[in-house]
């Protein structure tokens, strides 16, 4: 993504930034950008078993399950917390105010759910009045993450948002102590970053900076870790 561009999602966060001259270029590519391999053999049989998915009571309240939308073969997978009324009503992840600025945060650090990112969400049905997902939907829900997981086989996992972190890492740690580190999630040990989520950055926009830190340290593993030679 050009600096112009980044600056102007840096801009939609709320985030004055320095930039200096040596790093005016493009962030360098995330690897697997282009979402143009067709998915693997378990994807389409999965995301009609999730359509039609009678697990918990909120197969009753539901418009459409949100399986999730984005390339099927991402590096990064954006895992949230649930689908709104809004999402209910498309059957897409994040389409709100919260979805926007979910769009800038991933733009600012070279990233798109249309190129190399996943989103999907802990729960694929809308809780009613969007109170937090019970521990009987997470746990009826998860084994579908999990697949998805296994099938998109993503290098890095950034879950946005208390209910995420704490139901991945199976933890009641306050979210502000998860950040910062690269946990381990699941059975290939994907790596696991915390951040916060976006509609409560939304009601707390002096958090944003920490989430840009939390941001800027996802794209550094990343590019340490896995972005051989850029
Ligand atoms: N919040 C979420 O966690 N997920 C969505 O899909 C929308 C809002």
């Amino acid at each position: 993504m050009r600096v112009g561009s980044r600056l102007q999602y840096l801009d939609a966060l709320g985030i004055d930034t320095w930039v200096p001259r040596a790093a005016r270029k493009a962030v360098p590519g995330q690897a697997r950008s282009a979402p143009a391999a067709a998915p693997s053999p378990d994807w389409l049989p999965l995301q009609a078993e999730v359509s039609g998915c009678v697990k918990c009571g909120l197969a009753a309240t539901r418009t459409r399950t949100v399986f999730g939308v984005g390339n099927p073969h991402a590096d990064w997978l954006v895992i949230g917390e649930a689908p709104g009324a809004e999402e209910d009503r498309q059957g897409r992840p994040f389409v709100g105010a919260a979805g926007k600025l979910l769009d800038a945060m991933l733009q600012a650090i070279g990233l798109s759910r249309e190129e190399n990112v996943f989103v999907a969400n802990m729960l694929k049905c809308r809780p009613p009045g969007n109170r937090d997902p019970k521990p009987e939907e997470v746990a009826a829900c998860l084994p579908y993450l999990m697949r998805q997981i296994a099938a998109i086989k993503p290098k890095l996992i950034l879950a946005v948002g208390r209910i995420a972190a704490q139901n991945l890492l199976a933890t009641d740690v306050p979210l502000g102590r998860l950040r910062g580190r690269v946990h381990r999630f699941g059975p290939l040990s994907t790596a696991l970053i915390v951040t916060y989520h976006p509609a409560y950055l939304l009601r707390s926009p002096a958090e944003k900076r920490k989430a840009w830190e939390d941001l800027k340290f996802a794209r550094d593993f990343f590019r340490n870790t896995f972005a051989s030679g850029s």
